[in-house]
């Protein structure tokens, strides 16, 4: 995820694109730049860090200009840096883009690019958008981005400027977001409203495969192939905080919706064109390395500590390595048994948790092959490990984590898959269903997301009680410890999660009558024994809400006193979408409670000490 902005008009422009850009730095922050046309042509400032880097180099050498773009990133193909940084020139510097997305087949078109002499600067994707665009400029930047458009695999939200045309700012959107600013004798581009806001209310909205030309006085609105449309303008009636959560109340609740993106995104280009095989190039570790692994420990802390016991599962069921979990905090005073031959995996959303870090640190010095699955490029996690798997989630800014987990699970998934075909213990055909229905999950996730006011009206009755347990078997188990933590931490009433036939060894004396139990019910193979310890919190007169499967309601019925279902998986998929009511659940009474969902007590987005 990253952010782009756009001006046209009689204003200087620099300021207006910084101002956007700072309401866009939710949307990526590791680096940042514009581009602009002054009086010596297209100039482009940019560098590595927040945008106060950015806004230090421009106080002393302003771009004086009426129009340019810029860009906040949030690095998915190379490093931080200043040359990796938006906007990227081509060769001759006349044209200048800003890119938000993935463009899947950038090598192949890099490879053919280089062959007929051109020269890359920086490890992105996007550079190799403004040299095809140079390429095919025959005098109109119109049609050039068209014909460049065509040649593009991926996603992509685009603004474009050419020296040869300096009062045209061309505007492209294929699966990423992005929205026209209309204003007197001034037009805007913007990934999203509160870029444009302090300027415009009236605004387009670009769909997939639509692009758009500004002028100073005109918008121009027409598809990829160069077809006119028409389009409403969407006047905008919220206010500014309203309108940076994307018009969510929250954004814990902006970033749950955001899931069907994130598991899109983390999914895109890694997953064969046939459907049958998982790609992973950014993977060093070689594949006779990888057969020879026999122990995994995976590491991390608090939710990617919860994401990483479900990876345990998928790695011991697709490629029958045992697999060890263990909190970071615990990990390097334990003495883990690790060898040359043991692979640790490291989650962490940040990268930067300090636990974590720390046992990355001790498995390397013990020999160990590291590989880390983080959210975000360039952490001190992506950096030390020796493999990294990038969840593209984009930036999380609510401190109780949703879509960070959830893409997790997706890289897992990835990885357990990319294994088990590595070492031959899944047959094509078992990889292939797999991999269908992980790409059916993100609709599945918005099935779920629309009864969303379901799980409200079951959250308003458990605000009401002071401790309540989540239970469940295998998977279930795994999901319900972090349906616990996610409630915990921001409604701040007790729960415990429990393996659901472990009740009766002890915990079993504290359900009492009315007490609320959340019970998982998605694993088939332990359908009817999950049920017999529904059955025995429900005789001591437990409040019991059931997450099932669809289709499995009337059998249900019998032992819970209310159901959520979630759509048909298979058993190994049904955490990336049984933590999503999980979610809302914890949200919707942390809501009813009065507390601040985004940022509760005692608590920090980042824990940066041990
Ligand atoms: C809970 C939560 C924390 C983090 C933990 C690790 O919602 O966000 O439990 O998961 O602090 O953080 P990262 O993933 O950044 O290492």
């Amino acid at each position: 995820m990253c952010g782009i902005v756009g001006y046209i008009g009689n204003r200087e422009s620099q300021p207006i694109l910084l101002e956007g850009l700072k309401k866009l730095e939710y949307r990526g922050y590791d680096s940042a730049g514009i581009a602009v046309f002054t009086e010596e042509g297209l100039e482009v400032t940019k560098t590595v860090g927040r945008l106060a880097n950015l806004e230090n180099r421009l106080s002393g050498d302003p771009l004086r200009g009426t129009v340019g773009i810029g860009h906040t990133r949030w690095a998915t193909h190379g490093k931080p840096s200043d040359v990796n940084s938006h906007p990227h020139t081509d060769n001759s510097l006349k044209f200048s883009v800003v890119h938000n997305g993935i463009i899947e087949n950038y090598l192949d078109l890099k490879e053919e690019l280089m062959l007929a002499g051109h020269r890359f600067l920086s490890e992105t994707d996007t550079e190799v958008i403004s040299h095809l665009i140079a390429v095919e400029y025959d005098g109109d930047i119109v049609k050039a981005v068209q014909r460049a458009v065509k040649k593009m695999r991926g996603a992509f939200a685009l603004g474009v400027l050419t020296e040869h045309e300096p009062d045209r700012l061309v505007a492209v959107r294929f699966a990423s977001p992005l929205i026209i600013g209309i204003g007197e004798g001034e037009k805007f581009i913007a990934s999203d409203i509160p870029a444009i806001l302090e300027h415009t209310r009236d605004i387009y909205i670009l769909n997939d495969g639509e692009m758009a030309v500004l002028t100073r006085d005109a918008v121009e609105l027409m598809t990829i192939e160069g077809n006119f449309i028409a389009k409403e303008v969407f006047h905008v009636d919220w206010d500014i905080m309203t309108a940076e959560k994307g018009g969510f109340d929250h954004f814990m609740l902006k970033e749950i919706h955001e899931q069907p993106k994130a598991y899109h995104d983390t999914m895109l280009g890694r997953i064969s064109e046939d459907g049958r095989s998982v790609v992973l190039p950014e993977l060093k570790i070689s594949a006779e390395k990888l057969r020879g692994i026999n122990r995994v420990h995976i590491v991390a802390c608090g939710t990617a500590y919860h994401a990483g016991l479900v990876g345990k599962s998928i790695i011991e069921n697709l490629v029958r390595i045992p697999v060890e979990t263990d909190v970071a905090s615990e990990y390097r005073y334990r003495s883990p048994i690790i060898t040359p031959d043991t692979l640790v995996i490291v989650v962490s959303q940040s990268g930067e948790t300090a636990d974590t870090l720390a046992a990355l640190r001790e498995a390397q010095r013990n020999g160990a092959h590291v590989l880390a699955i983080t959210n975000v490029v360039g952490s001190s996690v992506a950096r030390e490990a020796d493999d990294v798997i990038i969840t593209l989630a984009g930036p999380e800014i609510a401190v109780a984590s949703t879509k960070a987990y959830s893409s997790q699970l997706i890289a897992f998934y990835l990885f357990g898959l990319y294994w088990a075909q590595t070492n031959g213990t899944q047959d094509e055909a078992t990889v292939a269903n797999i991999l269908a229905a992980m790409q059916a999950l993100p609709e599945q996730v918005e099935k779920i997301l629309a009864q969303a006011e379901v799980i409200k009206g079951v959250a308003e009755s458990i605000s009401k009680h002071d401790s309540l347990f989540f239970i469940g078997r295998g998977l279930d188990y795994a999901v319900a410890m972090e349906g616990s933590l996610k409630l915990k931490e921001i409604s701040y009433i007790h729960s415990e999660a429990y393996p659901a036939g472990e009740l009766k060894h002890g915990t079993l004396a504290l359900i009492e009558e009315g007490i609320p139990v959340i019970a998982l019910i998605t694993q088939e193979g332990l359908y009817e024994k999950t049920l017999s310890n529904i059955k025995e919190v429900k005789a001591r007169g437990a409040d019991v809400l059931g997450i099932i499967n669809e289709g499995h309601e009337a059998e249900v019925a019998k032992s819970t006193d209310r159901q959520f279902a979630i759509p048909r998986t298979l058993p190994l998929l049904t955490p990336a979408l049984s933590v999503v009511p999980l979610q809302l659940l914890s949200y919707y009474a942390s809501l009813a409670l009065g507390h601040d969902v985004d940022k509760p007590r005692n608590l920090a987005k980042s824990v940066t000490v041990e």
